[in-house]
């Protein structure tokens, strides 16, 4: 497992002195990274201060807005994702944005420099389960620019993962952690809410080589391809091949993501036939898919769409969705190897 750090003062490592360590892996930024991903811990930390109170203001429901997925847009949505823009279009760091709420990229407002970096988002993830009090989070992605100068472009925003300069995820759970990697291992934080800090508390997490629990959702089996059933199949020791993994599933995705990475075991979102406009399941490659997959790289493990590692898919349009199976190497490999038997051959 990846026990937390214990504290004392001499040890404390603060968000900000982590991403100063580690940007010495990174000798052209100049320290305008550091000042990026201190704004989006920022940015965690206000969403985290609305989360907690979420009851008590008005911004639990829905509101009558249905974004670009066809999804009904809850209030928390649309807070966490003005925060992460307003905290971010005038710092002159960035070039161009792109959101899961919006349909095209955000620029940088005119009045404002741009910069060399990109950033994609997804504000708020698991807003089905906001109003259950269930973990919810934010997905990030940051890339270098591609296009030479001024305003951003969309060529911009359809970078391969395996290009990603760093891939990250806030926590609103039980505690607010903050997870990332800037390509030199994943590292845990948990902000300490009496000093609103993000304090270094999983340094260097690695996948557990044993896998605990599997977590798909299991009401749309009957949705799912052959090889993917025979891989669930194989998941609860039907063939006798392994003992049964557990199963957990919250239903946010950086939740389930989190467990998996910590416990060992794998996530996995298919292709379904539930919806003829996603055949290709529902999370999306470049503001989960891929900083998730990022992440899970760097810990040791691997991510695929079922036939291909996710980071090496050449995005072609913004909002792009694609199965997702992440966690332990050898069980996503396992995925892959169920899907070319049962269902290449179709
Ligand atoms: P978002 O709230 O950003 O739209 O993401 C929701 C996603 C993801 O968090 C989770 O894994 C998945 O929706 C759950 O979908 P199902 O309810 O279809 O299982
Ligand atoms: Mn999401
Ligand atoms: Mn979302």
């Amino acid at each position: 497992m990846n026990p937390p750090v214990s504290y004392t003062t001499e040890n404390i490592i603060t968000i900000e002195r982590h991403i100063l360590e580690e940007q010495k892996a990174h000798p052209e930024a100049t320290g305008v990274l550091t000042a990026l991903l201190y704004d989006l811990a920022l940015a965690g930390k206000y969403i985290a201060s609305r989360t907690s109170r979420a009851g008590l203001m008005d911004i639990l429901g829905a509101t009558d807005n249905i974004n670009v997925q066809g999804e009904q847009v809850m209030k928390l949505d649309e807070l966490a994702d003005e925060t992460i823009y307003r905290l971010n279009d005038h710092t002159g760091r960035i070039a161009v944005m792109a959101s899961e709420e919006h349909a095209d990229i955000l620029p940088i407002p005119e009045k404002y420099e741009t910069g060399k970096y990109v950033l994609l988002f997804d504000p708020l993830d698991g807003s089905s389960n906001i109003d259950f009090n269930a973990p919810i989070g934010t997905i990030f992605a940051i890339y270098r620019r591609v296009s030479s100068e001024g305003a951003g472009t969309l060529a911009d925003c359809l970078q391969a993962g395996k290009e990603m300069v760093v891939g990250g995820y806030i926590l609103y759970g039980s505690s607010t952690m903050l997870v990332y990697s800037s390509g030199n291992g994943t590292h845990g934080f948990t902000l300490d809410p009496s000093i609103g800090e993000f304090l270094l508390s999983h340094p260097n997490i690695r996948i557990p080589n044993k896998p605990k629990y599997y977590s798909v959702n299991q009401g749309y089996a009957i949705y799912w391809s052959e090889g993917v059933k025979k891989f669930t199949d194989y998941l609860q020791g039907k063939d006798g091949t392994i003992k049964p993994l557990s199963l957990r599933y919250i239903g946010s995705l950086v939740a389930d993501f989190h467990r998996t990475l910590l416990s060992g075991g794998i996530f996995y979102y298919p292709a379904d036939k539930k919806d003829p406009k996603r055949p290709t399941g529902k999370l999306r490659l470049l503001y989960e898919a891929n900083p998730l997959s990022f992440i899970m790289d760097q810990a040791g493990g691997y991510a695929s769409d079922g036939h291909q590692s996710i980071l090496e898919i050449i995005p072609e349009q913004l909002h792009q969705r694609v199965p997702l199976f992440v966690g332990n190497r050898e069980l996503v490999e396992k995925a892959e190897e169920f899907i070319r038997i049962y269902d290449d051959k179709e």
